[in-house]
Order: C-alpha cells, then structure tokens, then sequence
C-alpha cells in the first residue's frame, strides 16, 4: 500500500469512538507545562502493565492511556503499517496537549520510535526487551526473548542481539497478545500455547517478556517453565520517565494524579480488561 494511503487508513482507524472512561480530575488554577497529562501508547492493553509501573513512581503526574485495540495486534503487521498506525495513535496524543509520550508497546517503539523522535520535540520514552538485564542476571543457562514477530525482526533488537545475546533465543510468540487482548490469562489453551513455544528450549535460566502484554502472563509463563527469571522492562521505563521528566523540569508537583483510558476498540470488552 501507498505510504499515504497507508497512513490515511489508519488515521481513521486510529480515531477513538468514544471516550470511555474519565477519571480526570479537572485542573484548577494557573496552567504550567508540567500539569499537562503524558500520553502512553499501546496497540491494545499490554500497556496496562507499564502504567501500572508509572503510577507506583509517579503518581501525581496526569495520564491519558490511548489503546488502538481496533487495530491490535501490530506485531504481525508489516513495518509501514505498524508506523502509520502508531502515527496515527499519537496524533490523537497529541491534540490532547501531552507533554510526554511513552510508547508503552516493543513492536511500535521498535518500528517507529526513530521516525518520532525525528519529528517530534517532546520527550518520548519506548520500550525495548530486557535482554541486557537478563544476560546480567542469568547463570550460564540460555535465554530466551519472547516477543512479537514483528520486534524481531526489527535493527533495533538485532543490534540488542548483538551486544548482549550470546546466550539469547528468540522466540516469535504470533497470536499470544491475543490471549490477554480478550482477558484469557490463565486457561488450558494457554497452557498449551506455551507448552508448544518452550518445547525446543532447555536449560532456560531466564525469560525475557519482550511484549507488554506477555508480562499479564507472568503466572501461566512460570508454569510453563519453572525456576527460570522473567525479565521486563517495565519498572525501568518508568524510572527512565521520572529521569527525563526531572531533567526538563516537567515533573507534576501539583497532583493529583489521574488516568484517562481511551480505545478504538470496543469499550463493553477493554473496560473488564483493564481492571484485570
Ligand atoms: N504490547 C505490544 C508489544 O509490546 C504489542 C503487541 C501487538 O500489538 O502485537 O509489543
């Protein structure tokens, strides 16, 4: 497809319907930059995992969480897709005046990050898979990165491969996001979903959960392989947040702190999930 076909399609895919949950308290008073809310971006409701993270740092700080449900999964799309998509996501940020962005998704941080971060001046934070901590804390044993087909793939994990992979397999995990996209984050299917995907791989020490969504599954993820480390990159995101919002002097000391959910997707099906 066209580039700006591309991007025009999912422009108005990426348009939310509704508004579906609103616990915004209104700001009284002076508006400074640093009330402004920070936008964070997934595909769908992996991103959760990430928000809960930033709200136990930050939990003054405004956040409007934007799920392009209607459009998930993005991890098996191909790359023009997935940026137009992601484009289209923040846009919709954007005309909500956030003073930051976090790309709370591996395979649109890996597919668009760079195209962002060309365009845009705010701070931007992504994600990527925690293989470095990983291969620090493991003990000889391989690891293994589980991550959308589409993170994969891309130069910036191979470049992560690279510096700190030796010991590192991957493991392309099609249709698993899908479990916790419908809210199935225990049941025999997945079990077996996992069953499948660890059957090659002994040894394993640790895992990397190189998908926001996967770290929904932590339970189901040590069954299926017991006594390895899960790694993700959640706790280090927010942290990373709180440094460059500190940095550019955006940190909210006004509060209090809330969050604003919008989907494109169905609201009667993100609403249950995300209480999860
Ligand atoms: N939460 C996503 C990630 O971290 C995405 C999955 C998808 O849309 O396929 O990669």
């Amino acid at each position: 497809m066209h580039e700006a076909t591309a991007h025009a399609r999912a422009k108005r895919l990426a348009n939310p319907r509704e508004l579906i949950y609103n616990k915004t308290i209104p700001f009284k008073g002076a508006y400074s930059l640093s009330s402004r809310p920070i936008g964070v971006f997934d595909s769908g409701v992996g991103g959760i995992s990430v928000l809960r993270s930033m709200r136990a740092l930050l939990p003054d700080e405004r956040i409007i969480y934007y799920g392009d449900n209607l459009n998930a999964p993005y991890g098996t799309r191909p790359e023009e897709e997935i940026l137009a998509l992601t484009l289209a996501s923040v846009e919709a940020l954007l005309a909500r005046d956030v003073k930051a962005l976090v790309i709370a998704c591996n395979t649109a941080t890996s597919a668009a990050v760079h195209e962002l971060r060309a365009r845009l001046t705010l701070p931007i934070i992504g994600m990527e898979p925690a293989l470095k901590p990983a291969a620090l804390a493991s003990s000889g044993g391989s690891i293994l990165v589980m991550a959308t087909p589409a993170t994969l793939r891309q130069k910036k994990f191979q470049e992560l491969m690279r510096q700190y992979g030796d010991r590192a397999e991957m493991v392309p995990c099609p249709g698993l996001m899908e479990f916790v996209e419908r809210g199935e984050i225990d049941s025999p299917a997945l079990d077996e979903y996992l069953k499948d995907r660890f059957a090659p791989f002994d040894n394993v020490d640790a895992i990397v959960l190189g998908c926001t969504h996967y770290v929904f599954l932590r339970r189901a993820i040590r069954r299926a392989m017991p006594g390895a480390l899960l790694f993700d990159g959640n706790e280090g995101t927010a942290r990373r947040l709180q440094d460059v919002l500190g940095a550019e002097n955006l940190l909210n000391s006004e509060g209090p702190g809330s969050v604003e959910f919008i989907t494109t997707g169905d609201p009667d099906v993100f609403m249950p999930i995300i209480r999860m």
